[in-house]
């Protein structure tokens, strides 16, 4: 969606009335009595709702905004909404006026979520940044470790953690609903509608007049500009982007298993993968990870697989769940001793049998914003739920899988207090990345 049709949406915010000032009080954040002077970087399609969610509250004013692109679906669009926020391309230069600004919002393509973020946490600024929190391991535990030595308010963007239907899910666990879980089944089945092609073409297209490339590629090794592959949306194909489907969708759908399961770290992580070129991401691969078991989870150790790609899902039949049952597209299934809970990416969870779960009754929950809910902590009101020191060790998960994908069939041991795989050096190598130099 652009943001010409985000207009529409955005005088529907106005006459609920939940307005923002765009000359509103410089102030610093813990002030309960101030706003929050928030800064957005990364403004068009996800960066564009994440600003307008944030810029609803009536306690988050928009004094920055910062994007790569200054046509009207990015920063242009951003501007004619917020005339009199401060302008940026270069997230660098915003940075270097901290007094202007509490907090920022980060949306940008994963592979500059960390630069940014850390760059913000080191300047002592609350951030809600975009799923998954970073682009490798290493930067993920960085950001955690920045977040909590600095004090700060963080919200990682994986927004369906506050709707109804995630929350209902981990109720129902934390009820006991399916007693204590045996299993757990991943997947996101949908086509990767953004991985066009295989390897990196050998021409180059014209650089838009709007597109400071050199920006986009941001820490990212440098390469010729093409006018369909990367900027927007589809740099999700390429490894030096994005963490692939999994990157993409794993902070959602394994949200509600780790929040409902109390789930850190694994201790293991292995991939079914083809073997993956140096370039773009598989089409579909399996990864299995195991957790070490704790009191929501039957056994020593917890078996979670994802399934990844069109057609991939878990074996429905071997789950026990009726024919009558349309799997939805993604979510997760968790096996428990006393029945079995399908937790939809995103719609109601459902329990099985359904004879046994007639009478069950459903807990209410309610949704909850994911947005005000992190301005409102930032400024002292509350707390975040997807705040760095959960989101982290979940974004860790995500990524670990990704390495395994790199190097599939191989089982992963990892040792989380030591941030490493115990049992394979190169894998290692995929925890970390070299910026480019001068970034
Ligand atoms: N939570 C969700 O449901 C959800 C949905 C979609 C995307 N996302 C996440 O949001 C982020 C953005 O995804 P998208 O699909 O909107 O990508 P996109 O490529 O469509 O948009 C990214 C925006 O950031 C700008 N940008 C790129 N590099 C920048 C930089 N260095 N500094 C400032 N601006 C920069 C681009 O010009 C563009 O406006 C990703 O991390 C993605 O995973 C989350």
């Amino acid at each position: 969606m652009t943001w010409r049709i985000q207009r529409r949406n955005f005088l529907q915010v106005l006459a609920l009335g939940a307005t923002q000032s765009l000359v509103g009080r410089h102030c610093r954040a813990g002030d309960v009595n101030s706003k929050l002077r928030v800064a957005s970087i990364g403004t068009g399609n996800k960066g564009r709702d994440d600003l307008l969610q944030v810029a609803a509250s009536p306690l988050a004013e928009i004094v920055a905004i910062c994007d790569v692109d200054d046509s009207l679906n990015h920063l242009g669009g951003a501007a004619e909404k917020f005339p009199r926020a401060m302008r940026f391309a270069d997230y660098r230069l915003l940075l270097d006026k901290p007094d202007a600004f509490d907090a920022v919002i980060v949306s940008t393509p994963d592979h500059m979520h960390a630069p940014i973020a850390l760059a913000a946490l080191e300047l002592k600024k609350h951030v809600f940044c975009q799923k998954p929190l970073a682009h490798t391991v290493d930067e993920a535990r960085k950001m955690r470790l920045a977040s909590e030595r600095n004090g700060l308010v963080t919200q990682m963007g994986n927004q369906i953690q506050s709707h109804r239907f995630y929350r209902t899910a981990v109720r129902m666990i934390h009820d006991g609903a399916i007693g204590k879980v045996r299993e757990v089944h991943s997947w996101q089945s949908g086509a990767m509608g953004w991985l066009l092609v295989d390897a990196r073409p050998a021409d180059a297209d014209q650089i838009p007049k709007s597109l400071h490339w050199d920006l986009w590629l941001g820490v990212a090794p440098q390469r010729p500009y093409n006018d369909r592959l990367y900027h927007p949306f589809n740099w999700r194909a390429w490894q030096d982007f994005s963490s692939g489907q999994l990157g993409d969708f794993g902070c959602h759908i394994l949200d509600p298993v780790f929040l409902s399961l109390d789930l850190n770290a694994p201790i293991s992580v292995q991939a079914d993968a083809p073997p993956l070129n140096q370039e773009v991401w598989a089409r579909q691969c399996t990864v299995k990870y195991e957790f070490p078991g704790n009191t929501r989870t039957l056994g020593d150790v917890l078996s979670v697989t994802w399934y990844d790609g069109a057609g991939c899902h878990p074996d429905r039949a071997a789950l026990g769940l009726p024919d009558s049952y349309e799997m939805p597209g993604a979510g997760s299934v968790l096996v428990g001793e006393s029945g079995t809970l399908v937790i939809p990416h995103v719609g109601e969870p459902r329990l099985f049998p359904e004879d046994k779960f007639r009478d069950y009754a459903m807990p209410v929950m309610e949704d909850v914003n994911h947005y005000s809910g992190w301005v409102d902590a930032c400024l002292g009101n509350g707390t975040t739920t997807s705040h760095f020191g959960y989101a982290g060790p979940l974004t860790e998960a995500v990524l670990l899988g990704a390495v395994a994908v790199r190097l599939p069939q191989e089982k992963l041991l990892w040792d989380t207090s030591a941030a490493k795989f115990t049992n394979h050096s190169a894998a290692n190598g995929y925890l970390t990345k070299a910026y480019r130099s001068g970034w």
